[in-house]
Formats: C-alpha cells, structure tokens, sequence
C-alpha cells in the first residue's frame, strides 16, 4: 500500500529505562467500555516497562489500581464499593492504591476524602505524565494527582500490554466534543484529540507483524477523527488504507456518531471486504423531540436515512445501537416511538439502559422526570421487544455461511465459539486447537443472541 505522503510525529512514547517498580507488582482491574480496556492495557505496559509484574489478585499485589466508569451513578459507585471492601481486606498489609479513568477525573481530589487510603488519582487525559506520576509515588508521595483536562495530546505508547490474543484495539481518537445532555464523557475524557493517519498505520502494520489479524478502532466518536497529518486522509479513507494492510484480515471500528455517519464510511465497507460488515449507531431514543432535547444534533427521520443507506449496501451490514430509556421528560408516546423505531430498523443488537443523570451535564439541571419503577419497566419492554426481533432475524440465518474466527472452547459442550464478521456469536463443534482460525461455518439453528452451526470446510490461515 502507498506511504502516507508526509511523516508526522506525535507525541514521543514514555521512556523504556526501567523505574523504581523492580520486583514490585500490580494489579489492575477495569470497569466499563472498550477504551478502559485498552487504556489498561497501555498502563500496564507502561507499568511492566517499569520493572513492575502483573499480578492476577489483589492480595498478590503491591499496587492496585482501578480504571473507573461514570457513565451511569452505578457503574461510578461501584469504585467505592471496592474500595471499601479492599479498605478491610488489605487492614494489615497494607497497599498502595490508585484511581484512574473517568471517576477519578469527576472527583478528583475528593476521592482522598472519601477513600483516605487512595493515593493516586489520575485521568485519561493524564496518562501521558503517568511515569512523572509514577516517580512520585515510588519516592513515597501519597497524594499525587493527574487531573488536567486540557491537553492536545494523546496517550502514545508502544508499551501495551494487550490481553486479547486476537483482537487488538487501536485508538484513533481520544476525548470527546459533542456534549450531549446526558453524557459526562466531555468532562472525564477531555477534548477531541485525533492521532495523526501515519501513527496509526504504523500501529496497525506493528500489530499484524506480532500476529494480530482482527484490528478493533477505537474512539469515543470515531467517525469523528479528523487526520493531523498532511495526508489529511477521511474516515473512510483511513478505513480503506487500513483494510489493505498486508496481513489485515478484520477491521472494526467503533462507536459511530449518527451525526458524522456518512455514506463513504458505506462505501468503504462495500469495497474493502477486511471492513467488518458490522456498524454500531447508538441512537439514544426514536423520538425527534427527545432527540432535540438530548442535544444529538439528528432528528429520527435523519437517522432513518443513515440506516437506509447501510441498507442500501452490496453487504449485509449488521447494524446496533445504544438507547436510554426514560430521559427527562420522556412521555409513553416518546417511548412508543422507540418502539416503532425497533420495528423500523431492525437491529441485530441493542445495548439499553434507564437514564441516570450525572453531574456536570445539560440535563443534570433538568428535571428527573421519569419514575425509576416507569424507567424499569420501559427497559424490560424494550428489550423483550427487541429479543423477538433479534430471535426472528438470527432464524432467517439457518443455513446460511460465515466466516467465524474462532476465540475460545467450551469443554463442557464440546463446542468452540468465535465472531463472524457481522460480530455475530456462532457456537459450533470442534476442538480447542481451533483456537485463532478462521473457519467457515452453517448456521443451523439460532437464538435471539447467538447462532448454533457446523463447520464446512477451513477458511484458511
Ligand atoms: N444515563 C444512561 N445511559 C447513558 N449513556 C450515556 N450516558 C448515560 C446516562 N447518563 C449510554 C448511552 C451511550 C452508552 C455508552 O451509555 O446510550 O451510548
């Protein structure tokens, strides 16, 4: 594939020269979505460069650390929960213990308040200082912070740590701009910061050179990334070169903004089969009047000609989508119309949540308006609604053939279980030296979740 034209540098990766951490060992355990996992992953790798070793158990560990969602109040409180629970647990060996990610950006120093015996408290958007960060804490300081927000910079490293053997995340973007009137993510994650086109291809080649097939992309909106570098390449460009990496057999990318969603990233997919045939557009709700209330910039008809438009491809994209049920002031006829909007667009996949309101947010100052018992209730409607469409789709699939890159065995049924390209669960039988092949597989029956099949013949690797 063409060079990008121009070399652009980013931001160099953190020092390779081992710290203090000799011999000691951590452990870090991560809550929320994919780009936690994968900011863990590269804290990891910075920590391991540093002399530490990771470690499975708290109890084994010197340093323990928590990357934190705040997404909804639960996922938030959760952090606490374990910190109290570690406050007794770890009474008479004591620990040293960190907070990072998104609750440690929310709160910031209040979490020394609330939980005395943190002594690191660090955002994403301070990852970068994380070996000046580091330093301080192996001199002996128990308070050190890194909560500044306002940074250009993205957290470059070659040192990840990646846990999954198959499937490799690839940051393209950090941060996040939109501001919509539910979501704290502008204010844990900073502004929107894009890694330039060269980086990022240099990312991916190194990755298929350790073995990675399948290359996830990952921003908070990725289709919102706009190329520093002088190749100035799109989105869909940027797919397009990434799809013909050498070696590149699979590439995702997610999560989409309906907003930025334009009919070239369709293109792409069409004329590149190493895209994924699968799209994630969180909507948030099918009714145009919460929609405006939500900030989304889209109304649902405008969402409904993003989907026709994936519709209208050579492929059969699958397509899924978020949706918070009950926001400030959403009536049963709003809710209907999510419901009428399931039936319109038939998802593969819907992710569903009641609305929990969060500091910092437009609609943090409105009224709460929805009953949790009436938010409880929409969202078990929703999702049996959306099952029986998921149930009906996945049963039009009998006997049709897909490629599965097979994960994991299941000693108990016999069975491995792998993705399609579709991201669609597919159980089958065989062994566990399957294991990171790519096999062609008949669906002969299906859940409303995943698909049961028998393997034809090798897909080849
Ligand atoms: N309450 C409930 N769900 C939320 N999400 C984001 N903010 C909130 C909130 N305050 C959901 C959205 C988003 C997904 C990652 O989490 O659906 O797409």
């Amino acid at each position: 594939m063409p060079a990008p034209s121009a070399e652009f540098q980013g931001a160099p990766g953190p020092s390779r020269t081992p710290g203090d951490g000799a011999g000691k060992t951590f452990v870090i355990e991560t809550f929320g979505c994919a780009m936690n996992v994968h900011d863990s992953e590269k804290v990891s790798g910075t920590l391991v460069a540093r002399g530490y070793r990771q470690v499975l158990s708290t109890e084994e560990a010197d340093l323990i650390l928590y990357n934190t969602c705040s997404i909804r109040e639960k996922a938030a409180e959760k952090v606490f929960s374990y910190l109290g629970a570690l406050k007794k647990a770890t009474r008479n060996a004591p620990k040293i213990i960190g907070v990072l990610g998104c609750v440690a950006q929310q709160e910031g120093e209040a979490i020394f308040e609330r939980a005395p015996q943190v002594s690191l408290v660090c955002g994403s958007a301070s990852y970068t200082r994380l070996p000046e960060l580091l330093d301080e804490m192996e001199r002996g300081n128990r308070r050190v912070t890194g909560l500044d927000l306002d940074t250009d910079e993205c957290f470059e490293t070659e040192l990840t740590r990646r846990d999954n053997p198959f499937r490799a995340y690839l940051t393209i973007i950090e941060g996040c701009d939109q501001r919509c009137a539910f979501c704290v993510v502008p204010t844990t994650r900073g502004p929107e910061r894009s890694r330039a086109s060269n980086l990022i291809l240099d990312e991916c080649r190194r990755l298929v050179g350790e073995g990675y097939r399948e290359i996830q992309l990952l921003g908070q909106i990725v289709n919102a990334w706009e190329d520093p570098a002088p190749a100035r390449l799109t989105f869909a460009e940027l797919l397009g070169r990434l799809a013909d990496v050498p070696g590149v057999r699979r590439v995702r990318f997610s999560t989409s903004h309906p907003r930025y969603f334009t009919p070239d990233i369709v293109e792409a997919i069409d004329s590149h089969p190493a895209l994924c045939e699968q799209v994630h557009l969180p909507v948030q709700s099918g009714s145009t009047t919460v929609l405006a209330r939500m900030l989304r910039g889209y109304t649902r008809e405008q969402y409904l000609e993003k989907i026709d438009c994936i519709r209208r491809a050579r492929r059969a994209i699958s397509i899924s989508t978020d949706i918070i049920v009950g926001f400030c002031g959403e009536t049963p006829e709003d809710f209907e119309q999510t419901l009428s909007l399931l039936d319109a667009v038939e998802f593969d996949q819907v992710f569903a949540f009641k609305y929990s309101p969060r500091p910092k947010t437009a609609a943090g100052g409105m009224a709460d308006s929805v009953p949790e018992a009436e938010k409880s209730e929409r969202l078990a409607t929703l999702l049996e609604h959306q099952r029986q469409i998921q149930w009906r789709r996945n049963q039009a699939l009998a006997g049709q053939e897909f490629e599965v890159l097979v994960e994991t065995f299941q000693p108990r049924h016999g069975q491995v279980v792998g993705r399609t390209s579709s991201n669609r669960i597919v159980n089958f039988p065989g062994t566990p030296d399957w294991i990171g092949q790519h096999m062609n597989v008949r669906v002969t029956s299906a859940g409303p979740n995943s698909l049961v099949g028998e393997r034809i013949e090798a897909a080849g690797e």
